[in-house]
């Protein structure tokens, strides 16, 4: 059964409830616009701050019911339970300290969740996450975004479908602008107080931020885990007591090399994300700044260019994109497939049909990512190679 007889069969969007994404927050509009944009989702119900009143009186302003603009969590969990309308998920969009307990909470009522990054404190939290959703047979999405790119997504293809040949070195990075000058010197807002409290943002500040987005962009293309690192991490600003900057050495499944940077402290960096992935054949190169393409190279034979809207793309690829192939797409379509995703595999399950595997992030990667920044922690303590935990079994 294909995507659109899936939707017509079940007959409704699905209802989301919102967790964050109060009025002014960051990343709040692009989830709620991307879950919307392919009507596979409507926002319904949500909890917009940290502060009760402000909560239910913000509900109203985004276009919410005010009846539906709750406290707290576990009053939009309670009195949405009693609805025969009630919320199928929760998208998570709040600052980082407190996606676990929301998503515990949510997983335990019987949720579905998408959840922002990262999804928790730490790995033990995290594996309590992979533990719960298990449990309880519920789907977790992580909004890794730069993974569900229209050419990303062919990247994927190609490195794991051994067109490249046997994989042997990645390289990725993220560079970014954001801290390249004091900014904790100046006026805080709130967004910018608990990003600045390691005990709110967590272990390091730009591993939560961008450090897992790469680390997923690089394990999510080629289907491999990182088992050990050998990390250099810190701050490129003299004095700054949080970590804006790592880099680290890789090896992943089966001996693959990788090589990996990120900080947000580099003045001019605008969101540069790239990663390249060499096989025994030839290699693949994309980067955020092109995104809808994605250069590819065979040993012995010139660069070749593969662009968003190539006819001969594979389906699930075609499926990642929208217009014609010259109509810039970016982040919140990249959000969207995200959503369609996920919802696709909750319909289907709702109507007992089996659908093809569908790649979005899961909370198995999103756990993986924080054994991987712990263990650039303790390389970094230790100045030594550091294995990476595995997950439970399932
Ligand atoms: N996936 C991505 O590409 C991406 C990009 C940016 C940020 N993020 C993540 O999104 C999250 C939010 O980041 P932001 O920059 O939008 O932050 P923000 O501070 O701009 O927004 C946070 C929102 O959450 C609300 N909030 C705080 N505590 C709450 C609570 N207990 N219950 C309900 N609402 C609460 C705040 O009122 C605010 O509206 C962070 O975890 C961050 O890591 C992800």
């Amino acid at each position: 059964m294909d995507s659109t007889q899936l939707r017509q069969r079940f007959g409704r969007p699905l209802r989301l409830g919102i967790i964050g994404g109060g009025p002014g927050a960051w990343i709040g509009t692009m989830h709620w616009t991307a879950a919307e944009l392919d009507d596979w989702w409507r926002v319904v119900a949500g909890v917009f701050s940290s502060d009760p009143a402000r909560s239910r009186a913000a509900g109203p302003t985004l276009g919410i019911d005010a009846a539906r603009s709750y406290g707290d969590v576990a009053e939009m969990l309670d009195r949405e339970a009693r609805r025969d309308d009630r919320i199928d998920a929760v998208a998570i969009m709040t600052p980082n300290d407190t996606h676990y307990a929301h998503a515990v909470r949510a997983l335990d009522a019987g949720l579905d969740v998408i959840g922002d990054k990262p999804v928790s404190h730490d790995f033990a939290q995290a594996c309590d996450l992979v533990e719960r959703a298990r449990r309880n047979r519920r789907l977790y999405a992580i909004a890794h975004g730069y993974s569900a790119y229209p050419m990303t997504r062919h990247a994927r293809h190609l490195a794991r479908s051994g067109a490249l040949g046997a994989l042997r070195l990645v390289q990725v990075e993220y560079i970014q602008s954001g801290l390249a000058t004091r900014i904790e010197d100046g006026p805080q807002n709130n967004r910018l107080r608990w990003l600045f409290d390691p005990q709110r943002s967590g272990l390091a500040l730009v591993m939560g931020a961008i450090g897992c987005h790469a680390q997923h962009l690089a394990c999510a293309t080629t289907g491999l885990n990182v088992t050990r690192v050998c990390a250099d991490i810190g701050a490129l600003l003299p004095g700054r007591k949080v970590i804006d900057y790592a880099s680290a050495l890789l090896e992943l499944d089966g001996g693959v090399r990788g090589t990996f940077t990120v900080t947000q402290a580099a003045a001019g960096g605008e969101n540069d994300i790239q990663l390249r992935v060499y096989g025994d054949k030839g290699m693949l190169d994309w980067s955020h700044r092109d995104a809808s393409y994605l250069r590819v190279a065979f040993q012995g034979e010139s660069m070749h260019v593969i662009g968003r809207g190539d006819p001969d793309l594979p389906a699930e690829v075609i499926a990642a994109g929208r217009t014609p192939r010259g109509h810039p797409e970016g982040l919140r379509e990249a959000f969207a497939n995200i959503y369609a995703e996920i919802a696709q595999e909750r319909i289907a399950r709702e109507l007992g049909e089996t659908i093809p595997e569908l790649a979005y992030p899961r909370i198995e990667e999103g756990a993986h990512t924080m054994a991987f920044i712990e263990a650039c922690l303790a390389s970094q303590a230790q100045g030594a190679w550091v294995d990476v935990a595995k997950l439970p079994r399932a």
